[in-house]
């Protein structure tokens, strides 16, 4: 049992016990649905090389001193990401910045765990079946048809919010830290796998074409910015969940060390996926440019034709599974820390309390996907799209610019030198870069996604 499980006044919080902890932790925030669909299909339609490299250039450049700037709020005060600014920044508005987070745990948990009971049906499916049988057009219906259902995949989604809460209410170490600490090799290990034999399929050196070859032609500064908005929403920055995290870790331990870590192993992950995606995608002559149709329609015909392709669809989908319980633990835990320490609930009440309401926006977001298809039209859009919508266009970039705006301009050298350094024990040789890109490079770049994400830039 941790403090927080038996009583929420207890003084001793709750935190990471190794540093392994806290990156395996962190990089399975990080590593989620956005890395292994997501990221690849943008790749491929943006250019190839030329957008990995601008990619690469904006995680190391903006995602690696955000990520940190993150980690030292959540460290020097010690709170969840409300908490956190309200006691660095009394008196002020700051807090809502807490505020906007939690926000956006409810938006992003809504649609992310809607598509987390897909892998889950999907999983099933491909054990039960392998799709042995499917074609295009059958995988389309039956993709169609489970939407479309509702009850099915409301009922995916409540389990894996059930999985999600167990293993929050379980803790910081013997929760979170103890579950990503397994499942986060595992994940490597069958990425690597299913990288390795899409890679030895005959026909598969074109998918790494795709996915690798720069065309300069394509980028374009909408190419640019998106780039940017991916390097955010795959690095889990932007809503306080690493705040949350960056308050568990020790005060011995080296935040820009982890939080370099943290960003390659996302990138790589990203990567691997494309590798494990594109060559066998080619190598089977099916359509790349999917979009979200690409892992739940076009992989499981990859799959279909593939020898083995029974073994290696369940790793997939168990893959997927894995990515998107690792990153929805981190987001509920944004809120859980929330109540536990501002409403002094306890760590199970709190849990129970988020899990249920959030689950009750997600299942609207569900079912406006199937049977509420017609009726909760919103702006446009499904609530569904609406609530990916705002998270990632609006509230992570105007959260990472506050966040940045924050540590540069309030917290400022002394403080941040002091958290970043441990009191003057690290050396932090690259203090004067960072403080350079939270100031100035950061807060521009991020208005500049937003500015765009908006379409402000058609508007002019
Ligand atoms: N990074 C995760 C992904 O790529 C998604 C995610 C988890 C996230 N927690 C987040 C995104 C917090 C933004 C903020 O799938």
């Amino acid at each position: 049992m941790t403090s927080f499980s038996n009583s929420s006044d207890s003084s001793i919080r709750d935190s990471f016990g190794s540093k392994l902890g806290i990156i395996a932790a962190a990089a399975g925030s990080a590593v989620g649905l956005g890395n292994i669909w997501r990221f690849p299909y943008v790749v491929g339609e943006n250019g190839g090389g030329a957008f990995l490299l601008i990619y690469i250039g904006f995680v190391l450049l903006i995602g690696v001193p955000v990520m940190l700037a993150e980690f030292t709020i959540g460290r020097k005060a010690q709170l969840n990401a409300f908490g956190a600014f309200r006691k660095l920044a009394p008196k002020s508005l700051w807090f809502l910045i807490g505020v906007m987070g939690i926000i956006a745990a409810f938006t992003i948990l809504s649609f992310y765990s809607t598509v987390s009971g897909w892998t889950l049906q999907y999983l099933l499916e491909a054990s039960k079946t392998g799709f042995v049988g499917s074609t295009n057009e059958s995988l389309q219906t039956d993709f169609n048809s489970f939407m479309a259902n509702g009850w099915l995949p409301v009922f995916w989604q409540l389990l894996f919010m059930g999985l999600t809460a167990f293993v929050v209410y379980s803790g910081v170490k013997n929760g979170i830290e103890k579950y990503t600490k397994f499942l986060m090799p595992l994940l490597l290990i069958i990425i690597i796998v299913l990288g390795i034999n899409s890679l030895l399929l005959p026909g598969g050196a074109k998918g790494l074409e795709f996915l690798f070859k720069p065309d300069f032609s394509k980028i374009t500064m909408s190419v640019v910015l998106e780039a940017l908005g991916q390097a955010f929403f795959s690095l889990s920055i932007g809503m306080g969940v690493l705040i949350t995290y960056g308050s568990y870790i020790q005060k011995s331990d080296n935040l820009s060390n982890t939080a370099i870590s943290v960003s390659l192993t996302d990138t790589l992950i990203a990567i691997l996926a494309g590798v494990a995606i594109f060559p066998a995608v080619f190598a089977f002559n099916v359509n790349p440019g999917e979009g979200p149709g690409l892992v739940f329609i076009t992989l499981p015909l990859v799959f279909e034709q593939m020898t083995g392709g029974y073994f290696f669809a369940i790793l997939f989908f168990l893959l997927l599974a894995i990515a998107a319980l690792t990153s929805t633990i981190s987001v509920l835990e944004v809120v859980v820390a929330y109540l536990v320490e501002e409403k002094k609930m306890t760590r199970l009440k709190a849990t129970i309390i988020s899990a249920s309401s959030i689950s009750l926006v997600g299942v609207i977001c569900t079912l406006s996907l199937g049977p509420l298809k017609n009726e909760l039209i919103l702006f446009g859009m499904s609530f569904f799209d609406l609530m990916d919508y705002v998270s990632a266009n609006i509230l992570l970039p105007f959260g990472g610019f506050l966040i940045v705006v924050f540590a540069g301009w309030v917290l400022g050298r002394n403080q941040l030198h002091n958290e970043i350094s441990n009191n003057g024990v690290l050396k932090a040789s690259l203090f004067n870069f960072f403080l350079f890109v939270v100031k100035y490079l950061a807060p521009i770049a991020i208005a500049l996604v937003f500015i765009n994400q908006l379409n402000l830039f058609d508007a002019l």
